[in-house]
């Protein structure tokens, strides 16, 4: 599938507006939270630039577990309040850390990792996982990329079905 175009030269604003629309031509049609979040991250790590890693981890059985990823083999189960995401999960908040050196308990999957932001996933009120972003440079995050994944998450809970990935 060849849904993604070019988006160089485009502001963040610009880019973060053709991921919304390539999304949602990915998952017209389709709910399974597996399809759905896996061609999530393959459209995120090919359109923003700067990634090493872009994926989910699912809460199941009380932790968070790796799920549909690009980028390095990752560590595969992340305890609430622990690491960068852990922390995410359990204050149910959006997380940039401009350098995961100067994290507390940052869990280090890629050693090239430099920044990172974490964007929990929430519906109807239950915590089902987050989503993880990492950049080899450091301060790639800001406002504008939490609010922008912020409603690729949204579009993608709300169109989507995860009964069978969480507990
Ligand atoms: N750095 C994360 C762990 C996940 S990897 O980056 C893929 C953390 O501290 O939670």
């Amino acid at each position: 599938m060849h849904a993604e175009r070019s988006v160089a030269g485009l502001s963040k604003a610009g880019m973060f507006a053709e991921l919304k629309q390539q999304l949602a031509g990915l998952i017209a049609g389709e709910r399974d939270g597996l399809a759905n979040a896996a061609n999530l991250t393959a459209l995120i790590h090919e359109v923003m630039p700067a990634l090493n890693w872009t994926g989910f981890y699912f809460l199941r059985g009380g932790e968070l577990i790796l799920g549909p990823f690009q980028g390095r083999a990752a560590c595969m189960r992340i305890p609430l309040g622990k690491g960068v995401c852990g922390t995410a999960a359990e204050r149910r908040e959006t997380l940039v850390v401009p350098d995961v050196h100067e994290f507390p308990g940052h869990i280090a999957c890629d050693a090239a990792s430099r920044s990172e932001i974490v964007v929990p996933l929430i519906q109807d009120g239950r915590l089902l996982g987050v989503l993880d972003l990492d950049s080899p440079h450091p301060g790639r995050f800001d406002r504008e990329d939490a609010d922008g994944l912020g409603a690729l998450v949204q579009m993608l809970l709300q169109g989507t079905d995860f009964e069978r990935l969480t507990d």
